[in-house]
């Protein structure tokens, strides 16, 4: 598959477009930034840790029957994948509370939920993502309703896998976000990535944070972090 010119370049990948018109390749950066952009920074290694993990973790979810945008990895920072439309939608799943949920509802961190939750961003950065719930992406034509529905099962299906995945290597999936995207048959698969800049992950045994909140709230090893999510990842 051939490299072609530059279609985006987004706040941490950039994407090309390649020979096969079904394909685009994303590379991942080390560039890391927080609160829509405001706090900026460099994660060394970052790109090469996420690429390999949302790698993984998307065979993974393949092998299980979900089916992702994955075609294959080129090199430590580059992947093929398929060529979707994005869901301007981020998709987040909590099983415990933290972060914008423990701030929203005004609860501390760490409550551990009895069934997950499910909730909808809208993708707009000029608006800072705003909080939305599947009427008002109804009402924005962002989705139909079956899309919706396949969007709602393939999240929580994803979090059954993840889920049981990570308790066995010894972390807490804290909550996450997925993106999906539309290839052009119309077909809904997951996209984007599935890292510890979109995740949170606690040690089980002491609820180290081993994710993208150590740069967020200036926890220090950061890079560390990364790294160890790696090596419990791909062992
Ligand atoms: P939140 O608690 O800040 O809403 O974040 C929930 C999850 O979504 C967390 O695992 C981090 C991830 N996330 C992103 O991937 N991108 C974002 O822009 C934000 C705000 C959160
Ligand atoms: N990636 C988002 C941003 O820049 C936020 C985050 O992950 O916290 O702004």
């Amino acid at each position: 598959m051939q490299k072609l010119k530059q279609l985006y370049e987004g706040k941490a990948k950039k994407v090309f477009a390649t020979d096969d018109p079904e394909c685009v390749i994303v590379s991942y950066k080390d560039d890391a930034t927080a609160f829509n952009g405001l706090k900026r920074g460099t994660i060394v290694g970052k790109g090469v840790v996420n690429n390999k993990v949302t790698n993984y973790l998307m065979q993974l979810l393949e092998k299980e029957g979900v089916p992702t945008h994955f075609v294959e990895e080129l090199s430590d920072r580059e992947t093929a994948v398929k060529k979707v439309s994005i869901v301007p939608l981020e998709v987040i799943i909590r099983n415990i509370s933290a972060g914008s949920f423990a701030k929203r509802f005004g609860v501390e961190e760490g409550i551990v939920f009895e069934q997950p939750t499910i909730e909808f961003s809208y993708k707009n950065d000029d608006l800072g993502d705003p909080l939305m719930n599947a009427y008002h992406a109804l009402a924005l034509k962002l989705a139909t309703p079956a899309e919706i529905d396949t969007i709602k099962a393939m999240a929580f299906k994803v979090n059954d896998v993840l889920k049981a995945f990570f308790k066995a290597v010894n972390v807490d999936l804290v909550d996450f976000k997925l993106e999906f995207g539309r290839l052009s048959d119309g077909t809904i698969v997951l996209a984007d990535e599935i890292s510890p800049d979109t995740c949170r992950f606690w040690d089980s045994t002491t609820h180290e944070k081993l994710d993208k909140d150590r740069f967020r709230r200036d926890l220090g090893n950061v890079e560390d972090a990364y790294s160890e999510m790696m090596k419990r990842i791909l062992g």
